[in-house]
C-alpha cells in the first residue's frame, strides 16, 4: 500500500511545500499558463488530503511571493484569482476536514480589500480545527519576513542587547508555527527562493523534477520516505 515504508512516529510534523512549474506544465500541452495554475489546485488538494492522512499537524504552501508581482499583470491577476477562488470556492471542503486555515505575509501592502476579507473568513471560520494547519504563504516573502520582524521590534523600542533569536522569533508572522523539518520544491529547480528564511534553518530540503501540477500524495509519500532516511543533526553530533 502507498504508507509503505514510512514510519507513522517520525512523520514530520510541519512540511513546507515551493509549488513550483504550473506554467512549465501548461507549456509542454500547448495550453495558456492559467490551466497549469487550475491544474496547480487540483493537486494541492491531493496533497492535503495526503498530509491529513499521515498525520502530518502543521502544511504551508508558497502561493505568492513579495516578488511574483513583477510577473505580467494578467498572470498577477489570475493567481490573486486562483488564491481567491481557494479560499472561498474549497473552504467548506477544508473545514470539513478540520484544517485551520492561516496566512503569513504581508497582508498592508498591494493584497485587494476583497481577498483580504475572504482571509479573514477563512481564518475565523476554520479557527478552532484541530486535524491540521494549511498556512498558505501569500504576498510572502522571507526577507520581507525578517524586515517586518525587525520593524517591530524597532517600533516596541527595543535595546539591542535584548536582540536575540527569540525575539526576533516572537515578531514572526506566525510566532507559533513550528519550524518546517521538511521542505518540498518541484519542477527541478535548486533554490529556495525566499521561501520560509528564517524557519527552514535546519530543514530537510527535498528537490523533485514532478511538476506541481503532477504533484500528487504518492509524491508526497515519497518525499517524507527520503525525510525519514536522513540523518538530522541541527549542529550537534549524534
Ligand atoms: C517560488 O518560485 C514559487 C512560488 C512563490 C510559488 C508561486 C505559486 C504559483 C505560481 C502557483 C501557486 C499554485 C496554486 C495552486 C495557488 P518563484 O517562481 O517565485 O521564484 P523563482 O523565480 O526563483 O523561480
Amino acid at each position: 500500500m502507498e504508507l509503505d515504508g514510512i514510519d507513522p512516529l517520525q512523520v514530520p510534523v510541519h512540511v513546507g511545500c515551493v509549488m513550483d512549474g504550473n506554467g512549465r506544465w501548461a507549456r509542454k500541452r500547448g495550453l495558456p499558463r492559467s490551466e497549469g495554475h487550475d491544474a496547480g489546485e487540483e493537486a494541492l488538494f491531493d496533497v492535503v488530503e495526503g498530509a491529513l492522512e499521515l498525520g502530518i499537524g502543521w502544511f504551508t504552501v508558497y502561493a505568492f511571493s513579495t516578488e511574483n508581482w513583477k510577473r505580467p499583470p494578467e498572470e498577477v491577476r489570475y493567481l490573486l484569482g486562483v488564491n481567491q477562488s481557494i479560499i472561498t470556492r474549497r473552504l467548506g471542503e477544508l473545514h470539513e476536514r478540520g484544517v485551520r486555515v492561516r496566512f503569513a505575509g504581508r497582508r498592508d501592502w498591494r493584497v485587494p480589500k476583497r481577498l483580504l476579507r475572504s482571509m479573514d473568513e477563512a481564518l475565523e471560520r476554520t479557527e478552532a480545527n484541530k486535524a491540521m494547519t494549511l498556512t498558505i504563504a501569500f504576498n510572502y516573502g522571507g526577507r520581507a519576513e525578517i524586515v517586518d520582524a525587525v520593524r517591530g521590534l524597532v517600533a516596541e523600542g527595543i535595546r539591542p542587547e535584548k536582540v536575540n533569536e527569540k525575539a526576533i522569533r516572537s515578531h514572526l508572522y506566525l510566532p507559533d508555527m513550528p519550524d518546517p523539518d521538511l521542505v518540498i520544491r518541484t519542477s527541478g529547480e535548486f533554490r529556495i527562493s525566499n521561501f520560509l528564511l528564517w524557519e527552514l534553518a535546519y530543514s530537510e530540503l527535498v528537490f523533485t523534477d514532478v511538476l506541481w501540477p503532477d504533484f500528487r500524495r504518492e509524491n508526497l509519500f515519497e518525499a517524507v520516505r527520503e525525510f525519514q532516511s536522513r540523518d538530522r543533526r541541527f549542529g550537534g553530533l549524534e
